[in-house]
């Protein structure tokens, strides 16, 4: 068996935690491979609604195994409320998570730093969700990370106090003060305390070789579907750098993070809103600072998952779209909150960039640039209620319009159709 792979085209909040459980029944594991609990990925069903960090969007079915893989970052703490979050719904989640003992931890002091750079950034700060996602891939990548699998070393504690020495000195360095800083409405060293409960926690949970496991799971005939987080445009190499997460989150992401080979990637599925949102800082070309723009969030609840933040609208992107395809190699797309638009006389569509009065082929490289123009294309919206569409065969012809387009322009075809944040409000071919 392969392993197919669900990620957001977008700059994430696509709608991929709703789709992964969607798929779910169809699957015997879903891995989540990169990425930590920056993510929040929402998943409504039966008048409830739950907001996932860390775990992947399949626990809500207990048959099928939910692995969160090597190439995640994990904050002990925070898994653990999801659990207890979880727990209190009823559900037993430890029953079927699996954790890889390669993951990487994420240290409260990881979080201080995290706080601390993005202050000294002033004007040009990430708009970072503050969970210390950016400290603790670059100690991971600078060889100084902990890991799930060392929570058990006698000298755990040392290295824990060693690293966390490190990162005190910086946040010093950079004339940040700590004592301020509330994490969760916690001070640093009540966190702290918290986080070595945490770390206890996850000593009972399953922890797994996850690499080792997937690939004898595909070779017994199991199917595995790999949850991204974030979006390609905030991909650390392909988004719109430094404005971006620090872990690749298009589909090569998957065989690093999961230890699978490219050779066993099936079926890519890409995930894409029928606009464009965007949270934190960095250049967003279609964004709309006005009426619509305000409509969209307001329709459309944009506000985060993980931080509330109000989330940036805007018109969208085909050619960031057609770059998303063409390196996540996507076979089938997923459009996204379509009943968003339904009051819409008119939709605008980005279909290619001007800068000056040359035509710029493809995605521009520097998003930034003041002299780049979206050029638009206007299309009529369909002005009415999507609550009675059973099949995406069943849709307003303004709205076939709309996804023909779309298919034509990019070159893959629309198979499912989102028409509301709950599970059954989903049309398929
Ligand atoms: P993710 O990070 O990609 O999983 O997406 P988020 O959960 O952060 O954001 C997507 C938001 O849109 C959530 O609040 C979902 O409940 C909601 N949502 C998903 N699909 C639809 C849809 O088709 N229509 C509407 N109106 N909301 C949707
Ligand atoms: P899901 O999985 C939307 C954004 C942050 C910030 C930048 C860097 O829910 O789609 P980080 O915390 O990684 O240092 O932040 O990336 N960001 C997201 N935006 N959805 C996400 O995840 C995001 N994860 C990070 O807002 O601009
Ligand atoms: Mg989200």
């Amino acid at each position: 068996m392969k392993v197919d792979v669900i990620l957001g085209l977008q700059w994430g909040d696509e709608g991929k935690g709703k789709i992964v459980d969607v798929f779910t029944p169809h699957y015997d594991i879903i891995a989540r491979f990169q990425g930590g609990p920056n993510a929040g990925h929402t998943i409504e069903f039966g008048g409830k609604k739950f907001v996932l960090h860390t775990i992947p969007s399949g626990i809500f079915h207990p048959q099928t195994l939910n692995v969160i893989g090597n190439g995640v970052i994990i904050d002990p703490f925070i898994l653990f409320k999801e659990i207890d979050n979880l727990r209190a719904s009823g559900m037993h989640p430890e029953a079927n998570l699996l954790v890889s003992r390669r993951a990487h931890l994420i240290l409260p002091s990881h979080r201080l730093l995290d706080a601390a750079l993005e202050t000294t950034k002033g004007a040009s700060k990430i708009g970072s969700t503050l969970k210390g996602i950016g400290p603790c891939y670059t100690d991971k990548y600078g060889r100084n990370g902990l890991r799930v699998g060392n929570i058990s070393d006698t000298d755990f504690n040392d290295r824990y106090n060693a690293l966390k020495e490190e990162h005190l000195a910086l946040v010093a360095h950079v004339g940040f003060d700590h004592s301020l800083q509330r994490f969760d409405a916690l001070s640093f060293e009540a966190y702290e305390e918290k986080w070595f409960d945490a770390v206890n926690r996850l000593k009972e949970l399953n922890i797994i070789d996850s690499e080792t496991f997937l690939n004898k799971a595909l070779d017994e005939g199991k199917s595995v579907l790999a949850e991204g987080a974030q979006g390609t445009l905030l991909d650390v190499d392909f988004g719109s750098y430094p404005y971006v997460t620090s872990s690749n989150t298009i589909s090569a992401g998957v065989c690093a993070g999961l230890g699978i080979s490219p050779r066993r990637i099936g079926t890519i599925y890409g995930v894409f809103k029928a606009y464009c949102t965007r949270v934190g800082s960095g250049p967003f070309p279609t964004e709309l600072n006005d009426e619509d723009g305000t409509k969209m969030r307001v329709s459309g609840n944009e506000f985060g998952s993980t931080t509330g933040r109000p989330r940036r609208c805007g018109w969208l992107d085909l050619p960031a779209l057609r770059y998303a395809v063409m390196m996540n190699g996507i076979d089938s797309l997923i459009m996204m909150k379509a009943d968003v638009l339904n009051n819409f006389q008119d939709i605008k569509v980005c279909t290619y960039y001007k800068s000056g009065d040359m035509t710029v082929d493809g995605f521009p490289f520097d998003l930034s640039d003041p002299g780049l123009q979206p050029v638009y294309e206007k299309r009529s919206g369909w002005n009415c209620d999507l609550g009675n569409c059973t099949t995406l065969e069943h849709i307003p012809a303004a709205l076939a319009d709309y996804v023909k387009f779309i298919e034509n322009s990019v070159g893959k075809p629309i198979d499912i159709l989102s028409i509301g944040p709950d599970r059954t409000q989903t049309l398929k071919r």
